[in-house]
């Protein structure tokens, strides 16, 4: 009897041992089946990282006649950063023209190699200013942040199941030419791939709040619950519902979210207690104005929506 316990024993142990290998294989080298793959986490954004590409743009928009409109050269310019930006990452670029106000348009399209392409996540921010100045905030700092999580997907060999397109949109200011452009340019079966946009306009206002859009169900969750782990409050967006390049999309019939700091609206004192700041005072008071340069950026509300925004678009393309 005892002779034929202890092979047992021994195969007991060999498979114990084979199983604890293949397990540290698994770990180590991201082997593992996807059922049993964990996502990966998001990763940080840093928020120096932003900041210098808004310096960046500020430059632009000071050489090009103090902005960095639709039509001008401080637009192109601004296109010629990001683009740069992205093909040395790895991307695949793409720049779409249109007409708008007798001016020739842009959008930069990037799309992320890989993932199911019948499942595309987007992610935009309109890149044109207003003609009255550098636009910082509105919107350099959606578009500066868009690309550091764009730029962290290549730095961490990030492998979504499904296929990300990051797009820089122009002409926002002018009634979102541009988004609107793309949009309709999309054949039906093209459009259908397309299960989420994500709209970053306005993240780092100087007197902000933490808005998350209360549109598609989904997206508006895993913003909150990335507020929720921040120990922050968030408010339903409420400032122009259709006033951004997510309105196009959503009217195709594309779920559609995003996170806002606030315009031209005035904070609350309510507000005012649970976000710091300034109550009686607007969000952005540089909102389409001349003074909305790199002085115009709360790095506190820069810093954390950035970190949201690579968190949604994690959480969303696993
Ligand atoms: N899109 C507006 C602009 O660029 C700003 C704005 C107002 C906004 N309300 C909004 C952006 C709500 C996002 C959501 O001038
Ligand atoms: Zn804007």
């Amino acid at each position: 009897m005892t002779h034929s316990v202890r092979p047992r024993r021994r195969a007991a142990t060999a498979l114990a041992a084979t199983a604890a290998v293949l397990l540290v294989a698994g770990a180590t080298t991201g082997a593992a089946s996807p059922a049993s793959r964990a996502a990966a986490a998001a990763p940080d954004i840093a928020v120096a990282d932003v900041k210098a590409d808004l310096a960046q743009l500020q430059s632009i928009a000071t050489a090009n006649g103090g902005n960095r409109a639709h039509g001008r050269a401080g637009y192109q310019a601004s296109l010629t950063y990001v683009q740069n930006k992205l093909n040395a990452a790895g991307f695949t670029t793409s720049v779409q023209q249109f007409t708008a106000s007798g001016r020739t348009g842009y959008n930069l399209v990037a799309d992320w190699p890989g993932g199911d392409t019948s499942r595309v996540l987007m992610a935009g921010a309109h890149l044109d200013s207003v003609t009255a100045g550098p636009g910082i905030n509105d919107n350099g700092s959606g578009s500066a942040a868009l690309l550091e999580v764009a730029l962290a997907v290549s730095r961490t060999g990030y492998q979504p199941a499904k296929h990300l397109r990051f797009a820089w949109w122009g002409a926002e200011e002018l009634g979102m030419v541009g988004s609107r452009n793309y949009v309709s340019g999309l054949s039906s079966a093209n459009r259908a791939k397309i299960k989420g946009y994500l709209n970053f306009d306005m993240i780092g206002s100087p007197n902000p709040g933490y808005f998350v859009y209360d549109d598609d169900p989904t997206i508006e969750k895993t913003f909150k619950d990335y507020y929720t782990g921040l120990g922050v409050a968030t408010e339903p967006e409420t400032e122009g519902d259709g006033r951004s390049d997510h309105s196009p999309f959503k009217n195709a019939g594309i779920p559609v979210g995003g996170v806002f700091s606030g315009a031209d609206y005035i904070k609350s004192s309510a507000q005012a207690a649970k976000w710091g700041g300034t109550a009686g005072l607007a969000f952005d008071r540089c909102y389409h104005s001349s003074c909305d340069t790199s002085a115009n950026i709360n790095d506190t509300a820069l810093n954390r929506n950035a970190d949201a925004m690579a968190y949604a678009v994690w959480t969303l393309s696993a």
